[in-house]
């Protein structure tokens, strides 16, 4: 549709980035991103009216996102063509923009463009020789200024690397070590050093990332406190493990990588020290608070863990330990538990208590003449311990108990 659509405007339009590199690779990415020789947003339009979808546009930048009806987004960009004019009678030249913009680009791998006009579609074109550095699985920028222009290419030439099982290629490795010894990385801001962290702490296998961050002198680029140490390397190798049982096992609720990573990034640092990194990485006072709360309470919860013992305690205290601890904190503590147990007893939190609930409510409450306040939540959290504990199986019983 959207070659037709190019070829009725008269210009030329391609499909380019990861989504040609992943066709490439056999893997696959539904992120579909468009370069339009000619007005990209004004294609953009046409083309959702045709297939339906709604347009979102920045003519700042003169690109535009069509959300399709089920929800796939299509990245529509402009390159724009450029006529060189020459002196005297020599003919005015046009300069193959869809080059520029892909000259522009992080890395040859993602430097591709795919023809979809209907005449040529599927030729594949490739200016910088990328077909072979995928051959040779390499990751090699374009131009030697890239980590200058964007050091946080540097953060996604690692995360390409581990991802595909790649190499750094020989020269663009030469780059990074320059632009790093620049302290070029010093220079970002957080919020564009977090946004590189968070995408590799989505990445199926961070912890390779990360350690090869370590080996470049990244982490400590980014904050002294972050140097990975063997004991952090231990305990991220728990966390990887445990996220991964939990992404197989459960689909809701979504667990926030980098809220379980970065606490295995800065595990033993002290609380007070702890806020260097998070203004570091530029958390919001929102996430900050949540971050420090979160760190607190699961050294709170180890503490009381240690208590807990299997066959003795209640099932009700592990309830009321773990209850208020988001799933990121459950997950660290399953990690960082040495006992058998107690990660057996925390697996049968998440799989059976934590959606536990009482099976009286408010309303059944209001009913016994019982007036809303605190002492509801009281109660229902008295019934929540003795249903736990199985002491009341049916609503009727919790009904009598609720009334004493
Ligand atoms: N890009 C770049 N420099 C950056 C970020 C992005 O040159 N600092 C370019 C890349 O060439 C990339 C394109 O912008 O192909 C789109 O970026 P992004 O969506 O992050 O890349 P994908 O390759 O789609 O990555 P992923 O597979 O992780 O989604």
């Amino acid at each position: 549709e959207a070659g037709e659509l190019a070829d009725q405007l008269g210009c030329e339009a391609y499909a380019v980035g990861g989504f040609v590199r992943d066709i490439l690779l056999g893997r696959p990415n539904l992120d579909l991103d468009l370069v339009v020789e000619g007005d990209g947003i004004d294609f953009a339009k046409k083309f959702a009216s045709r297939v339906g979808g709604r347009v979102k546009a920045h003519s700042k930048f003169k690109t535009a996102v069509v959300i399709l009806d089920d929800d796939q987004r299509v990245d529509v960009a402009t390159a724009r063509l450029e006529y060189y004019e020459y002196p005297a009678a020599l003919p005015t030249v046009e300069l193959s923009s869809i080059k520029m913009d892909l000259y522009r680009r992080d890395f040859t791998v993602n430097a591709l463009a795919l023809r979809i006009n209907p005449g040529r579609y599927g030729q594949l074109v490739d200016f910088f020789g990328a077909e072979r550095d995928i051959r040779n699985k390499t990751i090699r920028v374009l131009h030697s200024l890239s980590f200058v222009e964007d050091p946080t290419r540097i953060l996604r030439a690692i995360r390409f690397e581990r991802r595909f099982d790649f190499q750094i290629g020989g020269q663009t490795m030469r780059l990074i070590k320059n632009a790093l010894s620049l302290k070029l990385f010093s220079k970002l801001s957080g919020t564009r050093v977090m946004h590189e962290l968070q995408l590799i702490m989505n990445e199926e296998d961070p912890l390779s990332c990360m350690l090869r961050m370590q080996e470049l002198g990244i982490m400590e680029a980014i904050h002294p406190l972050l140097k990975l140490t063997q004991e952090r390397i231990q305990i991220l190798t728990e966390l990887v493990k445990v996220h991964n049982w939990y992404k197989l096992l459960y689909l809701e609720p979504k667990i926030v990588p980098w809220k379980l990573y970065i606490l295995g990034m800065t595990a033993g640092v002290k609380r007070d020290q702890t806020t260097q990194v998070t203004k570091r990485l530029h958390f919001t006072p929102k996430e900050e608070r949540e971050f420090l709360q979160l760190r607190d309470m699961i050294g709170e919860a180890l503490m009381k863990l240690m208590g807990w013992k299997e066959g003795k305690s209640k099932l009700s205290r592990l309830y009321s330990i773990l209850h208020p601890i988001p799933v990121e904190g459950i997950l660290f503590l399953m990690a960082r538990s040495r006992k058998e147990y107690i990660r057996r007893n925390i697996s049968q939190y998440l799989a059976r208590l934590r959606s536990m609930a009482v099976d009286v409510n408010g309303k059944d409450l209001m009913d016994m003449g019982i007036k809303p306040g605190p002492v509801f939540g009281q109660i229902l959290d008295k019934l929540m311990v003795a249903k736990i504990d199985g002491r009341v199986e049916t609503r009727e019983d919790q009904l009598k108990l609720a009334k004493r």
